[in-house]
């Protein structure tokens, strides 16, 4: 048994799914007496409540949300996601560095810059990333608000591609099958991952 917990990231466009499963993982852990932080970003803490406010203006600079974001990382980390892992839990986030470099990549913004103010914020030990069409990304979440569009959403998505290839640890989950198959495979890659690296699960010898 590690005596440190694990940092398990999902990343993915809007509407690929990223809180439905990040709800799944976290579920399906728990009732297999794992002990889970369950975390997203932006962060619940004073800085990301801040950022949800200004983000809701769209007119914001996307160098100022660079680096709104990774304040509120920096600060997650230190008060959260960090002290979780120290206690040996299992830390599921929604949304993590590689989404701000992904969509303030594509936004116009120098990607090596937004890798160099991260540098505080270690690679998790597991990153899932949900890979959608955009088309299929903007239908799931057209319900009511306004979301990014198709075009924009495309570039996104290769950024991820990209970063998926460069990063350790990534793993490509298809997010188009209906919901129950994506969890089945999202959960294996998970029980997998624990199961090789020091955490078998708690309710078995
Ligand atoms: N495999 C799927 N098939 C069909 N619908 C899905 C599937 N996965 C998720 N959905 C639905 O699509 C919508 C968007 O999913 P969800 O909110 O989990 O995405 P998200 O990645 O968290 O989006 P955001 O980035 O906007 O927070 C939800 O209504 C969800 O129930
Ligand atoms: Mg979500």
């Amino acid at each position: 048994m590690g005596e440190k917990g694990k940092f398990i990231a999902l990343e993915g466009i809007d509407g690929s799914g990223k809180s439905a499963h990040a709800g799944f993982i976290t579920d399906y852990l728990r009732r297999r007496g794992y002990t889970v932080f369950y975390t997203e970003e932006p962060s619940r803490g004073r800085i990301g409540r801040l950022l949800r406010e200004y983000l809701k203006d769209e007119s914001t600079l996307s160098l100022a949300d660079a680096f709104l974001f990774a304040a509120d990382r920096a600060e997650h980390l230190q008060h959260e996601i960090m002290p979780a892992i120290k206690e040996g839990k299992i830390v599921v986030c929604e949304r993590y560095k590689f989404s701000s470099f992904a969509y303030q990549s594509v936004q116009g913004q120098d990607i090596k810059m937004l890798k160099d103010i991260h540098f505080f914020a270690p690679d998790p030990d597991l990153t899932i990333l949900l890979d959608l069409e955009p088309k299929a990304g903007v239908e799931r979440c057209s319900r009511g608000e306004k979301f990014e569009t198709e075009d924009f959403l495309t570039k996104v998505r290769d950024a991820y591609l990209d970063l998926a290839k460069e990063f350790p640890n990534f793993h490509i989950v298809d997010a188009t099958p209906d919901k129950m198959t994506v969890k089945d495979n999202v959960i294996k890659v998970v029980q997998d991952f624990l199961d090789n690296n020091g955490h078998p699960r708690p309710d078995q010898e």
